[in-house]
């Protein structure tokens, strides 16, 4: 594994702890760390996701309706016209996102099924330029089988993913409304969560459960030094905003309940027309041809590529 070298003054800095400490962890052989000259420097793993580039975020919430596949096409079709590759990974087997960007007639085998069954995955599809597809089928609700027989294959994605990170800029993967074998495969494949929520309570409630599980999932792929961020929840994005005194409200018990922790996105507002012909159309909301959709999901893009941007900073390559 890859290492490198964070003098250990910025490095008490960062992680918020007093320059006194920080010596008293190197003198007690808490930190792996080594003297360069007159310096002391931390010796911190280069995790594998950093090396690669390309970031695999994943729409993950167990709320139907939340509006992941809705965003999963979107951000995808907005970060694409900027001229990144984004491949878009579609694990429901409800296939929404497959059928609204017009590919409804694949097989099983054109899924990400493959790569539970030992197989590589299929060639992905090209969708618009710099956007490209592994689409769903119904029959994926056979990977949660495979998956309970064969527990190991959760890394499977992980893995046959990592593969495309030097083909993409973005790997957005579409997850189901479950919290379940397929959709921890989605979200252990990531490198952080995108976690749309509904502006309701109910919207909230779900919340709460996704952090938790998000925490636990971060923590694994920490201990396997697969991923080295602080918070496994990458970004929260209000959907379905009416923009009233109770929208304001929840919003304001979700910042309270996600404190400075995790960054949460201008919301979405609720434009059922617009959303519905976009689906019809088989288009991105974007092409509908409203500009304050357009500029929404641009704001939303925006928020993405600069965390981007700062997380590739903090591990420091
Ligand atoms: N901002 C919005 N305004 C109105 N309808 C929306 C909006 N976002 C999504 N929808 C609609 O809500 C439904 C659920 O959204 P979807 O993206 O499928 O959520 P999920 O994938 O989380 O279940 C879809 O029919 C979609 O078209
Ligand atoms: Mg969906």
């Amino acid at each position: 594994m890859r290492q490198k070298l964070t003098p250990l003054s910025e490095w008490a800095r960062r992680e918020d702890i007093p320059h006194s400490t920080a010596r008293k962890m190197v003198a007690e052989g808490r930190i792996r760390a080594q003297k360069i000259g007159d310096r002391w420097y931390v010796v911190e793993d280069i995790p594998e996701d950093a090396i690669k580039g390309g970031m695999v975020l994943t729409l993950f919430t167990h709320a139907g309706g939340a509006g992941k596949t809705s965003l999963a096409r979107d951000l995808g079709f907005e970060l694409a016209s900027r001229g990144k590759r984004v491949l878009l990974v579609d694990m429901d087997p409800q296939a929404n996102l497959s059928a609204w960007l017009g590919f409804e007639d694949v097989g099983e085998r054109d899924t990400v099924l493959p790569v539970f069954e030992g197989a590589d995955l299929p060639a992905p599809k090209g969708v618009y330029p710099n956007l490209d597809l592994i689409p769903s089928h119904v029959e994926l609700a056979r990977g949660e089988v495979s998956l309970s027989r064969e527990p190991h294959n959760t890394f499977a994605l992980r893995a046959a993913l990592n593969a495309l990170r030097e083909r993409y800029d973005y790997i957005l993967v579409d997850s189901l409304p479950s919290l379940g074998s397929l959709a921890a495969t989605a979200a252990l494949a990531a490198d952080g969560l995108v976690v749309p929520v509904e502006l309701s309570r109910k919207g909230v409630q779900a919340l709460g459960t996704v952090i938790g599980v998000a925490e636990a999932y971060g923590k694994a792929l920490m201990r396997m030094r697969l991923w080295s961020g602080r918070f496994f929840v990458f970004l929260v994005v209000p959907t379905h905003a009416e923009g009233t005194a109770r929208d304001r409200e929840v919003l304001r018990l979700l910042q309270e309940r996600l404190g400075e922790k995790v960054p949460v996105a201008p919301a979405l507002s609720r434009r059922p027309a617009v959303y519905r012909e976009a689906q019809t159309r088989g288009i991105p909301v974007q092409l509908v041809g409203s500009p304050e959709v357009v500029a929404e999901l641009r704001g939303v893009a925006d928020l993405v590529e600069s965390l981007v941007k700062k997380r590739l900073e903090e591990v420091g390559v």
